[in-house]
């Protein structure tokens, strides 16, 4: 076990440092050399793409959560309606889908029974299956028409943290894959993001390097009973990974709500002391989620703030801050989740919690 973790205390901080690699393999075994993606061996050509209507994405947990990464990039970049959905809701509502649907599985261990009937339903319908897995072979695998791999490496603590942002990977690449394959995304925009996309292991690296910060806030706020995570865009959807990290390994009662939605319930619950961390990466959403602070901070919130390096206005705001580098809005959310990882992972081990194996969870769930 020891040998195994190489050093680190857990299979969930050394899986955290993995994450560099992870997304530069997942990453880089895509590119030709003109820098344009291509998708493994599957065969989703110009006429397929263009006779799909819609994309499901369906998943459970953490892959889920890549999911709502995915939709809003699908339909972005490759002009085509996409739905999220958890595969516990999906195979049980009778969902429309036929042959000009494309069903999207995400799974890390392909093994996940509500994933698996989703899909079986979906592909009795008529839907063509592609599948984002981590591990080869898995049932999810076999039983898709098309199935591209993230290159995360096993994945080991029930916590999934580099499964996720190779998703994450996945998801760009697909929505770009579909985007040109279409011919709708303008090249230079593409290439953009695939120079982006590069940059991202050495953004993690030096991120990982100096966790300083992250240390002092782990220790001012381990002992806390209730936080709250809000978010606009893609802030939203990397704000519901970041509530269920903590969630699930510190038992701290974590809850996730896009920011825009604090005003209709949930800033009833803010009171002076408050835990809120805001995510606000996204320089179109930046002013209104300075608002936002602004609103939990009226009623006592303490706020830890997450932004780029470039946007240090949300000092004048936020109580603490937590910087990533300067980047493309869209492709924030592989970097800013990083850090709700750490924060997660230090306080679950000041709290003194089994972090590999949190209690009442499993790494696969394979029941119903
Ligand atoms: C379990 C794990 C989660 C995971 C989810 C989906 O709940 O604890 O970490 O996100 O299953 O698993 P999958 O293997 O389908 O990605």
């Amino acid at each position: 076990d020891a040998a195994e973790k190489e050093g680190y205390d857990h299979f969930m901080l050394k899986e955290i440092y993995e994450q560099p690699k992870g997304i530069h393999e997942t990453l880089n075994r895509r590119l030709d050399e003109n820098g344009i993606v291509k998708l493994d061996g599957i065969s989703l050509t110009k006429e397929d793409l263009e006779g799909f209507n819609k994309v499901y994405i369906v998943a459970c947990g953490t892959a889920y959560h890549a999911g709502l990464v995915g939709k809003y990039i699908i339909e972005k970049l490759a002009k085509i309606p996409v739905e999220v959905d958890v595969a516990s809701e999906f195979r049980y509502r009778d969902p429309f889908v036929d042959d000009k649907t494309l069903f999207i599985a995400i799974s890390q261990s392909g093994e996940t029974l509500d994933t698996l009937a989703a899909l079986r339903e979906a592909k009795n319908k008529g839907a063509r299956i592609l599948s984002v897995v981590n591990v080869v072979g898995s049932s999810v695998a076999r039983e898709s028409d098309d199935v591209f791999y993230t290159w995360a490496g096993p994945e080991i603590a029930v916590a999934s943290t580099k499964a996720y942002t190779t998703q994450l990977m996945c998801m760009y690449l697909i929505a770009l894959y579909m985007g040109h394959t279409k011919g709708v995304i303008d090249m230079e925009l593409y290439h953009r993001y695939i120079d982006e996309l590069q940059k991202v292991p050495d953004k993690l690296r030096d991120m990982l390097a100096d966790e300083t910060t992250l240390m002092e806030i782990a220790k001012e706020q381990y002992k806390l009973e209730q936080v709250f995570f809000i978010g606009r865009g893609l802030d939203s959807a990397v704000s519901f990974e970041g509530s269920l990290k903590l969630k699930e390994i510190s038992y701290i009662n974590s809850f996730a709500i896009a920011a825009g939605e604090l005003k209709h319930g949930t800033i009833a619950l803010i009171e002076p002391g408050t835990l809120v961390l805001a995510l606000a990466t996204q320089d179109r959403l930046f002013e209104k989620m300075l608002s936002n602070i602004q609103e939990v901070k009226a009623r006592g919130a303490y706020v830890i703030g997450l932004a780029k390096e470039g946007n240090r206005d949300i000092e004048k705001q936020a109580n603490r801050v937590i910087y990533i580098p300067d980047c493309m809005d869209d492709i924030a959310p592989l970097l800013s989740v990083v850090p709700l990882q750490l924060l997660a992972y230090n306080i679950a081990k000041l709290r003194g919690c089994d972090i590999d194996k949190p209690k009442n969870l499993a790494k696969s769930v394979t029941v119903e």
